[in-house]
């Protein structure tokens, strides 16, 4: 008999067709999540769930599911899901990590490029019927070329970003706790934190959000930057404090924002970040070319098979590694 699994959300074919010949599988169709009492009732029976982002797989549903032992997880980031919990009661975390590193990385910098050079006010100008003639003075931003990138976090996308900057002559610094030195490959040096806020004409956050990451940039920091600096955020909403970026926008002391991520998401209709022109928000695509989300649907899947069989899955997230035997050991 092929274990019970629930996916929920229609991810690519390449992945759910893998899903559907190793499991008895039931995916959530609908474009909206699926309501949490239904996620809650649907797990009960299964092996296996591949979720994503916008489920929270927490202690409720993980204690609704008994039977439970892999979760695997359509995304890099894993901060839907309680880890620990899922480790003591010996269930398998999987990540899709590397193959939407350069996808994501070519999306921060589109947004660095895009906020810089003020593109989607230029877009609105036209369709505003505003273009009389050529400006001397209009719709003038920031250099790029030249300029200095601040990457707060460089794990394999900060990293994949510097990569890019070299290419457009920047000078790259980053600030990373857990990275010991400057990087030889792409030149970026390491300094610390109050520098990279001071020195940045971008800086650009490739952090996973934890409860260090949460409201990383807020005021305090926000107040140390170039009143000319344009900020990034493709990682997750909340290691911005948006109620202190709308005010530092909007008081002319940042000059521009690309973000591909809010708090909360998707973004509220009466956010205020939604009036400012100098801010550009789209809604959580970075990892989105056809390509890699095709690449990420066959690791979630991969990832979900090998949990089930009992075997090391491709991208484990549990800081403990473990190979359950049997469930005997769980902690209930
Ligand atoms: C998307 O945000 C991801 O974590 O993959
Ligand atoms: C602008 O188009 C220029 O020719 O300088």
């Amino acid at each position: 008999m092929k274990p019970k699994v629930y996916v929920t959300r229609n991810i690519p074919e390449k992945g759910l067709s893998l899903v559907r010949e190793a499991c008895d599988a039931e995916v959530w169709e609908e474009e909206l999540p699926v309501p949490r009492e239904i996620l809650l009732e649907k797990v009960q029976n299964v092996e296996g769930l591949l979720c994503l982002l916008t489920e929270r797989i927490d202690d409720k549903v993980l204690v609704a599911s008994p039977r439970l032992r892999v979760v695997s997880n359509y995304a890099v980031g894993f901060n839907n899901i309680d880890v620990d919990i899922c480790t003591t009661r010996g269930i398998f975390v999987g990540n899709t990590p590397d193959v939407l590193t350069d996808t994501t990385a070519d999306f921060a910098f589109t947004l660095l490029m895009a906020a810089a050079r003020r593109v989607v006010e230029g877009v609105d100008y036209i369709r505003a019927g505003k273009w009389k003639t050529w400006g001397p003075r209009t719709l003038l931003g920031q250099d790029i070329h030249g300029a200095t990138l601040g990457i707060i976090g460089y794990g394999r996308i900060g990293k994949a970003m510097a990569r890019r900057a070299c290419g457009f002559d920047m000078r790259v610094m980053f600030y990373d706790e857990y990275v010991s030195g400057n990087d030889a490959e792409t030149g970026a040096t390491k300094v610390d934190f109050d520098t990279l806020l001071a020195e940045s004409d971008f800086i650009s956050l490739h952090v996973p959000l934890t409860e260090e990451t949460y409201h990383f940039i807020s005021t305090a920091e926000l107040a140390k930057c170039k009143p000319t600096a344009v900020l990034i955020n493709a990682a997750r909403g909340p290691v911005v404090d948006p109620q202190a970026l709308y005010v530092a926008l909007h008081d002319g002391k940042l000059a521009a924002a690309g973000l591909d991520v809010t708090e909360p998401e998707p973004v509220t209709m009466d956010d205020p970040l939604l009036t400012l022109p100098n801010c550009i928000i789209v809604p959580h695509i970075a990892s989105a070319s056809v390509a890699t989300r095709d690449r990420m649907a066959e690791i979630a899947a991969r990832n979900l098979i090998a949990g089930l069989k009992g075997e090391p899955l491709l991208h484990c997230v549990n800081k403990i590694p473990f190979f359950p035997k049997s469930r005997d050991f769980i902690i209930e």
